[in-house]
């Protein structure tokens, strides 16, 4: 499938699908759309005095050209009023769009644009396709594969004079569609497939593909690094951990790096405190902050930033076993804190633990982690949004402004003390789970335990990295999100 750009007015287009996208009851002030009107016999004025198409956000509708036009069909794509619109809207009408039958039936695709409009409409329009049209096929056999029959898509507009930024929006928006796309992949596979092992060799070979520096603690380098927390939750499973570093250069040697911290259970069934059945095969899905971190990085490099970048994915599996660890059990951690395990379903926090302390390695300018990490997070902010917390106001107005730009939402909870408090062990320096109240908030509280002296956000992303029932751009299943947000972030990024 190729993406290209081109010039051409709109009635000489010739392809199997073009898409003219429609502002609400714009008929009247859509000059181009009165052309289409006008060849099409007036068929475009009928449908939209009948009330079938006003062009609101997600509508579409399929108009066949019966050869009155060089493309096979013509599909008019809602954008919704004009004074809603953002990005997010091309986003939406083209991930819409690239759902449906016509379009699945399609070798070429077109999509037509006045001039370049505002709000990055190009790149909002790539992402959006490309995102709403992703499947998980690789586990479908035969029939149930639904191979892709779409050869170009091509994006035109009316003058010369856009053509860099038309072919810079596209390349843009391709290469965060495609790490999105990255990220869902990778944790939609399995827990049979992707364990500590195989997540590291995918780091492995990510870093040749795109120039990175790539370092894989074993367990033996592991315990080496005293990152007790990280052992103690891999102790369960046959599966070894792992701990992955991967290394950005864009900016010259001096310049502190942006650590980036992604949870990486590769499977989470609780361990001794075992969960329940219902659901708990979503847990294959709990190294999605280790997939996003990743895919971050991987777009870095490929978009050239000028900034240095740091992963870190501690990668363990958790499970129950004879040799697993208890409730109850009193551990070290790499920064040398002892933490009370209450409760073994709490094992996100810990392997973060010894991956926030290992993060003052690289003297970061500012650390952001990124996990599933508390199913309270539901609670917080339903299925919309993502929690986030932190010591500094800069970053995490930052990352609030990212949010705006890409519409992956985030809300910023409080970090006070009393949550702190609430995380003090009798016996230990910390434990692991507090009481029920505030369990997204506490879980942050534990973690400040093991930062630095350095700005620090995280981001919950539990109940958002599974999208139940599909949104325009998000197909059912694992959303990847976080890695526009923090491309965004880290394309906008300014010294804290
Ligand atoms: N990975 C889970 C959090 C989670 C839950 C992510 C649902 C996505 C969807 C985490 O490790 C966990 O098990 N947290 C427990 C903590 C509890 C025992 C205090 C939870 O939130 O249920
Ligand atoms: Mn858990
Ligand atoms: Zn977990």
């Amino acid at each position: 499938m190729k993406l290209l750009s081109g010039m051409s007015k709109l009635r000489k287009i010739e392809t199997s699908s073009l898409i003219k996208f429609c502002f609400q009851d714009g008929l009247e002030k859509d000059t181009h759309l009165k052309e289409l009107n006008k060849i099409l016999g007036g068929a475009i004025k009928k449908i939209y005095d009948s009330g079938e198409f006003s062009g609101k956000l997600n509508q579409t509708l399929v108009l066949h050209t019966l050869s009155q036009l060089p493309c096979e069909r013509v599909i008019l794509a809602g954008l919704g009023e004009k004074r809603k619109l953002n990005a997010d809207s091309y986003r939406q009408a083209a991930g819409t769009v690239s759902r449906l039958t016509a379009i699945k039936r399609s070798k070429a695709v077109a999509f037509f644009f006045n001039g370049i409009e505002k709000y990055d409409a190009v790149q909002g329009t790539v992402e959006g396709f490309l995102l709403g049209r992703f499947g998980m096929n690789d586990y479908k056999t035969g029939e149930n594969k639904n191979e892709d029959v779409i050869e170009t898509i091509h994006f035109y507009t009316v003058s010369k004079q856009h053509q860099s930024r038309l072919d810079k929006a596209i390349l843009r928006g391709q290469i965060i569609a495609e790490e999105v796309i990255s990220a869902r992949r990778l944790t939609a596979h399995p827990g049979n497939v992707i364990t500590p092992t195989t997540f590291a060799e995918e780091a492995f070979s990510l870093a040749k593909k795109y120039r990175l520096k790539c370092t894989v603690l074993d367990e033996n380098r592991i315990r080496g690094e005293k990152m007790d927390a990280l052992m103690a939750v891999a102790r369960g499973s046959e599966q070894p951990p792992r701990f992955v570093i991967l290394e950005y250069r864009g900016a010259k040697a001096g310049i502190k790096p942006i650590v980036l911290i992604g949870k990486g259970i590769t499977f989470d069934s609780g361990g001794i405190s075992l969960k329940s059945a219902l659901d708990m095969d979503e847990m294959k899905g709990d190294m999605m902050g280790g997939a996003v971190v990743m895919s971050v990085i991987s777009a870095a490099s490929r978009l050239r930033l000028p900034l240095n970048i740091v992963c870190l994915i501690p990668l363990a599996e958790n499970l129950p076993s004879g040799r697993a660890l208890k409730p109850g059990d009193i551990i070290n951690s790499r920064k040398g804190k002892t933490i009370e395990i209450i409760n073994t379903d709490c094992e996100g926090r810990l392997i973060l633990a010894d991956a926030l302390d290992y993060a003052g390695k690289f003297k970061p300018q500012a650390v952001i982690d990124i996990a599933t990490l508390t199913g309270a997070a539901l609670y917080v902010l339903g299925y919309i949004g993502a929690p986030i917390l932190g010591n500094n106001k800069k970053l995490l107005k930052a990352v609030k402004a990212a949010s705006g730009a890409t519409a992956e939402k985030v809300w910023e909870m409080p970090l006070w003390e009393e949550y702190g408090a609430l995380m003090k062990s009798d016996i230990a320096d910390v434990r692991n789970l507090g009481e029920k109240q505030a369990g997204t908030l506490t879980a942050a509280a534990f973690l400040e335990n093991f930062i630095g002296d350095w700005p620090w956000v995280h981001i919950d992303i539990a109940y958002v990295d599974i999208e139940k029932s599909g949104k325009p751009y998000i197909p059912k299943g694992a959303t990847g999100i976080g890695v526009r947000l923090l491309i965004e972030l880290l394309s906008q990024w300014r010294r804290i």
